[in-house]
């Protein structure tokens, strides 16, 4: 019998990586290194341990730890984010990246799944997201590495649409505050099934140098909303914030005075949702049509 494929996860301690490790191991066809770096806290490193992930110490700045956590490895899965402080996602996911990329170009691989789990940023033009312009660059070096790979995109996480990060729901303010007129569709997948469907195209060969496209819902602005008042039973303060181009305006200025990202980022994701920009379409979902994608309806139900 073939000895199981090991997946080297590169952010195991952190929100989606933890999440992906479970979901291969439930599958049981695959072992779970994690690189974990040499100041993770216990109380993150014990979980992974405790089902069953093998760690090994490294870092994404450490080309010699990298050669070392690489070898016997099959597949690579990063989903690493800037964390600890604010100019770390460019560090961190592209160049940290990209050093990954280097070390793993003479080793085999069988397939790198780089830390997407995002809109369809290849439909978008650089400039148009800071965050994921650092993984248009990530794509074009994999594709030019040759290594095998697959992109995973899920359009935004259902968690993260009723989060403060995106500005829709302001449960203290009780207000829903949209741009655009409220039609346009956009994606949106919960971390669980994100794990859950990127397991799958692990082992699916014909997941190999192309995205995986996955939506756990599609829906409106309007739609959004409405679904928020029939399964709550409460109405929100629904407020339109301008059209899609007075966004794209607003963006365009704040950024000329910006001295962070941060002062715009939330809206150039809502940018590339409320424009259809960053929809994703022909979706593969039904490649895996054991996996039922929690939808808003039942996400909303159990929140
Ligand atoms: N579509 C969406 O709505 C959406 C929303 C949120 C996130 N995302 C994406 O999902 C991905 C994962 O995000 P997340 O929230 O799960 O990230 P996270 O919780 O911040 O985890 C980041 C991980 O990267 C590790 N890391 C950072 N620097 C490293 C280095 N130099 N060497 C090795 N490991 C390093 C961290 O390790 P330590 O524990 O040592 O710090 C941590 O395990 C990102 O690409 C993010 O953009 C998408």
């Amino acid at each position: 019998m073939a000895a199981k494929p090991t997946v080297l996860i590169v952010g195991a301690t952190g929100m989606m990586g933890s999440k992906i490790a479970s979901a291969i191991l439930n599958k049981g066809a695959m072992n779970v290194k994690a690189l974990v770096r040499s100041d993770s806290p216990s109380k993150a490193l014990e979980p992974l341990t405790e089902k069953g992930v093998t760690l090994v110490e490294g870092d994404l700045f450490d080309t010699s730890s990298l050669f070392k956590a690489l070898e016997g490895v099959d597949i690579v899965v990063t989903s690493v984010r800037g964390g600890r402080t604010e100019t770390d996602e460019k560090e961190i996911v592209l160049t940290g990246q990209l050093n990954l990329i280097e070390a793993a170009k003479a080793t085999g691989l069988q397939r790198f799944i780089p830390s997407d789990f995002a809109i369809d940023y290849f439909k978008l033009d650089l400039g148009d997201n800071y965050n994921l312009d650092f993984r248009k660059q990530i794509a074009d070096a994999l594709i030019a590495s040759g290594i095998p790979h697959t992109f995973v995109l899920i359009g935004a996480f259902t968690e993260v649409v009723f989060s403060p990060f995106l500005k829709i729901f302001d449960f203290q303010a009780e207000t829903f505050s949209y741009w655009g007129d409220g039609e346009t569709l956009f994606d949106a997948t919960t971390t669980d099934d994100t794990a859950k469907y990127l397991a799958e195209a692990l082992a699916d060969p014909k997941m190999v140098n192309r995205p995986l496209k996955i939506a756990g819902d599609t829906l409106s602005m309007n739609q959004l909303y409405a679904t928020y008042e029939v399964v709550t039973g409460k109405t929100l303060k629904k407020q339109n914030l301008g059209s899609v181009e007075d966004l794209k305006t607003w963006i365009d200025t704040t950024k000329q005075k910006a001295t962070s990202h941060y002062e715009y980022l939330s809206e150039q994701y809502i940018y590339a949702m409320v424009s259809g920009k960053g929809k994703l379409d022909s979706l593969d979902n039904d490649r895996y049509p054991h996996i039922q994608p929690t939808r808003i309806k039942q996400f909303l139900q159990q929140m």
